[in-house]
Order: C-alpha cells, then structure tokens, then sequence
C-alpha cells in the first residue's frame, strides 16, 4: 500500500473514554426497554463493536446497509436499500449506530424508514457529527465528536474501502 499523508484527529484513548460515557447514557436512557441496536454498514461496524460493549443492558444487535456514497469523497445524493436487519421492529426501540453524519441524507433516509416500519421510538448514536455541512435537519440523539471539516478515516472509516483498520481517526490530506 502506497504511504498516505494523514494527521491525527482522534486517538483511540480518546474514542474510548468518548464511548464509556455514550454507553452510560444510552443505558440510562433504555432501562427496562426493548432496544434494538441497528450498525450501518460499514462504516460503523467497528464503533458499533466498541459502543455494544460499553452498554451493560439486554439488547438485540443488527445491521443495515444502504448505498449514498460512491467512491472518493462525495455523496450521490440517492439511497438505495442494499441489506435489511432481520430482527423485528415494529414496537421496539431502535437506536441507529452511525459513524459520520456528514449531510444528514442517509440518516434522515434511515431514521424516516424505522418510522414507517413501526418502530417503538428510533434515536442516532453517531461517533462524529459534521454539523457545519448539514443539508438534511436530523437529530443526532448521542452525538460522540463534533468535527467541522476534512475528509476522515480510520476506525471504520474508509476512503475507497481501505483505511479502516486504523485504530484511531485520522484526517487524510488528500
Ligand atoms: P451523509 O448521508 O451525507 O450524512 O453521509 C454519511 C456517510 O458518508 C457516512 O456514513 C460515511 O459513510 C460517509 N462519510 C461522510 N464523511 C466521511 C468522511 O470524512 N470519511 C469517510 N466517510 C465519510
């Protein structure tokens, strides 16, 4: 692999101390609640990993998968459906598991079908908000990191599907 120009954005101390405290909200939040947690592929598979385990409550994991994004760094603008959760949704409480909210498109799209499906309640746990590039008003319920610019990878985070295995975020100067 070519060598990347990159600086550290988040640490992986960092993103872990941020996650023990997003657990412990979210496990107040949910006592006694049917919670389903929902990753979006892919971007959030290894958040996801980390933000599970720092929740001490029963729960049910699960993915989706949507396509907005092609390659590089830019969105299409267009969801499409590429993979279902299997678990039941209707009347449970569903908390989607996103690693960037950059435009809101895909969140909004997200947050909109979980309604239709009759969900009980549906929340967004996000690791990073780009709320300066907000095009599509979505509430981020659990917001991790606020970061305003750049293009990110690691930690999940891919730029043409390599990079995520980084442990920690990094800002790629492209
Ligand atoms: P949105 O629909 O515009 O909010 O885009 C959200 C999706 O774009 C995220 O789930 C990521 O997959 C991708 N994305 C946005 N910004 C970045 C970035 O800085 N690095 C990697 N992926 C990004």
């Amino acid at each position: 692999m070519e060598p990347i120009d990159k600086e550290l954005v988040l640490s992986s101390k960092e993103i872990h101390d941020r996650i023990q405290e997003l657990g412990k909200e979210i496990a107040e939040d949910y006592q006694g609640k049917q919670l389903v947690v929902i990753g979006v592929l892919k971007g959030a598979f290894v958040f996801m990993a980390d933000l599970v385990r720092a929740i001490p409550l029963p729960l049910a994991t699960d993915f989706i998968q949507v396509s907005s994004y092609g390659s590089g760094t830019s969105s299409s603008g267009q969801i499409t459906l590429v993979a279902s959760p299997a678990q039941p949704i209707a009347d449970h409480h569903i908390l989607l598991v996103e690693d960037i909210v950059d435009t809101g498109l895909t969140m909004r799209w997200l947050a909109k079908h979980f309604k239709e499906q009759g969900a009980a309640s549906v929340r967004i746990c996000s690791l990073i908000d780009k709320s300066e590039r907000r095009e599509h008003s979505v509430t981020i319920d659990y917001p991790g990191f606020s970061i305003s610019e750049g293009f990110l990878i690691g930690y999940g985070l891919d730029y043409n599907e390599q990079y995520r295995n980084l442990p920690a975020i990094y800002h790629l100067n492209l």
